[in-house]
């Protein structure tokens, strides 16, 4: 074959393997078989000057830096979105939307997700791309042709031809892993970390060297179109065309849906917000555009932006605020934390005033410092983290805060575990910080599930003496009439702590598993643990060997749970359990063998049982429950809010059902 043969047959199968990559998320190569044709390409054109085509994908790794941008007037302008804040902005957009048309009927909507990064518009003639630009005042943006290249699912060349001008609209976000990876490299290298994914891509769309643009893994994703030639030929609604840009080679997420009418549409954005932290990118919101073209060229646009669409917004998951002081928390395993006391902010939907400072070495790396005003991020279900000081607001004489050198709680000497960074107290048994913290973890919901037993409760009780280790909590029956003569507890409230407290005695095994509190013990590997060893008895005398044995327990979790089931004082804890009249539920013995074979993922909302009953109901059955996808899951139960692990399944061709169907499935009486 002659070099330029060849040269255009791998541009081609280059980039049908991008698109495979980065628009139907289905690769079929192994990153090392790709960049083979990488490097043979770059090779060919190497030795043949002249074979390198405006097209070809070596230009992705970026050219020689610009001086400076040069600026492009859009043809079209790039507008902004009116904001929409919960049901009833929605649905008012709705009544706008439905009174400009006079209309008395639903009217068919695209929903999408409103993705948190930075607007490109992309021009294509003759399917070649030609310019990229940034949105800038919505009139004239920033030429960033040469980093457009290199961004992840932009296409060089249309992947069907299109005749004459096409200018596509969409946004350049960073993925959650990318933006870890960044910063992990960052921290490595003594660099300061990003706050975000979209400032790291913003900055990464900024460099005038495309070659360090090109490194930060840029991903594009299209939703919608600027100027087209012959723009009747096209479909006649959004989704149509979104779908035709799909098929042009540009990536568009498969998190759209076509809605009738405005309670559809308020029903996706609440799907879109519980799945929000389990997509691969950061989202804001919702976009909700008039699918029909037609009407929104009826609709029109103010000065503002369009009539026809609307950003349904999400609570910001960051805020500012003022750092007013550290404080220091000892953990249940004695580990001890710096957190931040702040003024109080609302972030993630809840109000926030402290937040973790994770550990006193990643507080020296961030710097930060009392009086700063800092950015406090709270995502999803996380506990609140401060990610950094916005340097320029602080104030003068601001002093870095030094680590504690003894337990603020004990007194106790610190100690530092070899090769690890947090600070920890060795007063294991002694230290009330602990003891309390332990406590709280064995009567939490999750675990013992002891109501009434707060935190409050908690301290008071070992304040008075009452409590001194978890075993004294099947011993308060003991002082049941001081405690009714406790102010505000009450005959009715002991009561109630004292059935509580009785109840927990037969909770399953795998939440007394749980409640031990054993380092990487969460509450899923309880439950492998559980499975695994069926009794109490095994559990408490497994060794390394066994443990590793367990599916999904690394050698790092095994080393943890043999440590801890050696020492003494946790066997006597268990001991002191069984002793106060705790019998743990031993695993049920599988009631069948339906599942057996299979491993079972539960994702979004489900809405007969809960995920732990659904998990219960697979085991009983025989199979495996498992919380992530992978090739070894047989089937994935996905239910309203579905989000990036129902896109796994997918892309690995496992099957998906409902949870109707899933419960159909089942034998008669086996739930
Ligand atoms: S449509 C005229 N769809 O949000 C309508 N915008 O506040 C133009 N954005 O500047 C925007 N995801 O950068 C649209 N699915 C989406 C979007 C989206 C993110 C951004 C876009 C725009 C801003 C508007």
């Amino acid at each position: 074959m002659r070099p330029e043969e060849r040269a255009a047959w791998l541009r081609a199968e280059i980039e049908r393997h991008n698109r495979l990559y980065y628009v139907e998320e289905r690769p079929e190569i192994s990153d090392d078989a790709y960049d083979q044709l990488f490097h043979e390409l770059k090779r060919l054109e190497e030795e043949n000057p002249g074979l390198q085509t405006l097209d070809s994908p070596t230009l992705r790794v970026g050219a020689a830096p610009v001086g400076s941008f040069g600026t492009v007037r859009h043809r079209h302008p790039m507008l902004s979105l009116d904001n929409a804040f919960g049901e009833e902005e929605i649905r008012a957009f709705d009544e706008r939307v439905r009174r400009f048309l006079a209309s008395g009927d639903d009217v068919a909507y695209a929903a999408e997700l409103k993705y948190d990064g930075l607007s490109v518009s992309i021009l294509y003639q003759g399917s070649l791309l030609v310019r990229a630009a940034t949105r800038g005042d919505g009139t004239t943006g920033e030429d960033v042709t040469e980093n457009a290249r290199t961004v992840g699912g932009v296409p060089l060349r249309l992947a069907s031809p299109f005749e004459g001008d096409l200018e596509v609209r969409g946004e350049i976000v960073m993925f959650k892993s990318d933006f870890e990876e960044l910063n992990r490299q960052r921290i490595a290298a003594s660099e300061q970390p990003f706050v975000n994914p979209r400032n790291a891509a913003s900055g990464g769309m900024r460099q005038l060297d495309s070659r360090l643009t090109a490194q930060r893994r840029l991903r594009f994703l299209a939703y919608g179109l600027g100027f087209v030639d012959g723009e009747d030929a096209l479909p006649d609604t959004h989704l149509g065309r979104l779908d035709w840009l799909m098929s042009l080679g540009f990536p568009v997420r498969p998190e759209r849906r076509a809605c009738h009418g405005i309670d559809e549409v308020v029903k996706f954005v609440d799907e879109a917000r519980a799945s929000r932290a389990e997509l691969p990118f950061g989202i804001d919101g919702v976009v909700v555009k008039v699918d029909s073209i037609a009407l929104q060229g009826e609709l029109g646009s103010t000065a503002r932006g369009p009539r026809w669409a609307v950003a349904a917004k999400f609570p910001a998951e960051q805020a500012m605020t003022l750092l007013v002081g550290i404080g220091t928390q000892v953990g249940r395993t004695g580990a001890v934390t710096p957190v931040a006391e702040l003024e109080p902010v609302f972030v993630g939907g809840v109000t926030v005033s402290r937040a973790t400072l994770h550990n006193y070495e990643d507080l020296a790396r961030k710097d930060v410092r009392v009086g700063d005003t800092v950015i406090v991020q709270r995502a999803g279900d996380v506990i609140p983290e401060v990610v950094g000081p916005a340097l320029d607001r602080r104030p003068a004489g601001a002093v870095p805060p030094s680590a504690p050198t003894q337990c603020p709680v004990c007194g106790t000497t610190l100690t530092r575990d070899e090769g690890m960074v947090a600070l920890r107290c060795p007063n294991r048994q002694g230290c009330e910080a602990q003891i309390q913290a332990k406590i709280e973890h064995f009567v939490s919901r999750k675990a013992m599930d002891i109501e009434g037993l707060g935190e409050k409760q908690i301290a008071r009780f070992l304040a008075l003496g009452w409590l001194t280790d978890i075993p004294g909590i099947y011993r308060l029956e003991d002082l049941k009439d001081q405690m009714v003569e406790l102010d505000r507890m009450g005959d009715q409230s002991v009561g109630n702590l004292l059935a509580a407290i009785e109840a927990s005695k037969s909770r399953p095994l795998d939440r007394f598993i749980y409640a031990l509190g054993i380092r990487y013990v969460g509450d899923r590997t309880a439950g492998d643990l559980a499975r695994a060893f069926g009794t109490l008895n095994a559990f408490r005398t497994a060794t390394f060997d066994r443990l590793v044995e367990v599916p999904d327990i690394g050698p790092r979790t095994a080393s943890e749970i043999e440590e801890w089931l050696e020492a003494e004082e946790n066997q006597a804890l268990i001991n002191g359990l069984l002793a106060a009249g705790v019998r743990p539920r031993e695993a049920d013995a599988p009631t069948g063998d339906h599942l057996a074979g299979q491993t079972i993922v539960f994702t979004g909302k489900l809405e007969r049982m809960t995920r732990e009953e659904a998990e219960a109901i697979v085991a009983r059955l025989g199979g495996k429950p498992s919380g992530s996808v992978s090739k070894a899951t047989t089937l994935v139960v996905a239910g309203p809010g579905a989000g990036s692990k129902l896109v796994k399944a997918e892309q690995l061709g496992v099957p998906v059902t409902d949870e109707e169907s899933f419960l159909r499935s089942l034998p008669e009486g086996s739930i």
